[in-house]
């Protein structure tokens, strides 16, 4: 009989792409990639300008489709020879498929998706080629096609899922994540009590009020190896 994986749960933020070129939300003044937040990633800001939303994430799949994983998306997947590994992301890069990671959940949506601006449910993969969108694109059902993006003040559908999978974790980590955007801020309180939880980040926000956390103030690949080191004395 083959005895059962421990379960590691991964809840990833814009830190783990750092290293790979791409920029922090909060580490600009408010600022993503020179744009406000709140023009490029609101329904507000969508409703207002759906033209300049609709270039912004050109941009970024631009950006995206040139930069690639680094460590710490790459000893994600290594931990998968002993553990089973569930990456729950709010990033909407596509490093961590790109590495090789086999379970990865993205609450905020996909850069390189799109779906039907009057049926959520209705999704589409960008072509490589054609990776370029505006207000007048239309997907291969003639819909009206948007940014596959879960803008601020729209509700997150995979919350739930995420919710259910951290409340299975053996071990949950936390890396590269201000800790201030809910819902996904708030899937620590879904670890049962007593399940170590570990957050790797060189500026990493309060914890206090949370028990069982070893905070290791590190870069994502750095903190991912002294943490494979540490689970595997703990071993
Ligand atoms: P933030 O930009 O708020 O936080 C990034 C975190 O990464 C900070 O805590 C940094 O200290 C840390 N960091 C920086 N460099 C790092 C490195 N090399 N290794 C590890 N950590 C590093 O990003 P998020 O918390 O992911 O939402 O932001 C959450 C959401 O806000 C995003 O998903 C996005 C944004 O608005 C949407 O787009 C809907």
């Amino acid at each position: 009989m083959t005895k059962e994986k421990p379960i590691l749960v991964i809840s990833s933020g814009a830190g783990i792409s750092a290293e790979s070129g791409i920029k922090t939300f909060r580490d600009a003044d408010g600022l993503w990639e020179n744009y406000p937040v709140m023009q490029v990633a609101s329904a507000d800001g969508f409703r207002a300008n759906p033209a300049l939303v609709h270039q912004f994430y050109n941009e970024r799949r631009k950006q995206l489709i040139h930069a690639q994983p680094n460590d710490a998306h790459r000893i994600l997947v290594e931990l998968e020879k002993d553990y089973d590994v569930y990456v729950i992301t709010q990033n909407v890069d596509d490093l961590h498929e790109r590495a090789g990671s086999s379970k990865v959940l993205h609450l905020h949506g996909e850069l390189m998706k799109i779906r039907s601006v009057s049926d959520p449910d209705y999704i589409e993969s960008l072509d490589i080629e054609h990776l370029e969108t505006s207000p007048e694109t239309r997907g291969r059902r003639g819909d009206l096609m948007r940014p596959h993006i879960v803008f601020f003040q729209e509700p997150v559908p995979m919350i739930e899922e995420a919710a259910r999978i951290v409340s299975m974790a053996d071990i949950f980590v936390v890396i590269g994540t201000s800790l201030v955007v809910y819902p996904a801020a708030g899937l620590l309180q879904c670890v049962r009590p007593g399940v170590p939880i570990y957050y790797i980040d060189p500026n990493p926000a309060s914890t206090a009020g949370v028990s069982d956390v070893t905070v290791i103030r590190k870069t994502a690949s750095q903190g991912l190896r002294e943490l494979k080191d540490i689970l595997e004395k703990g071993k």
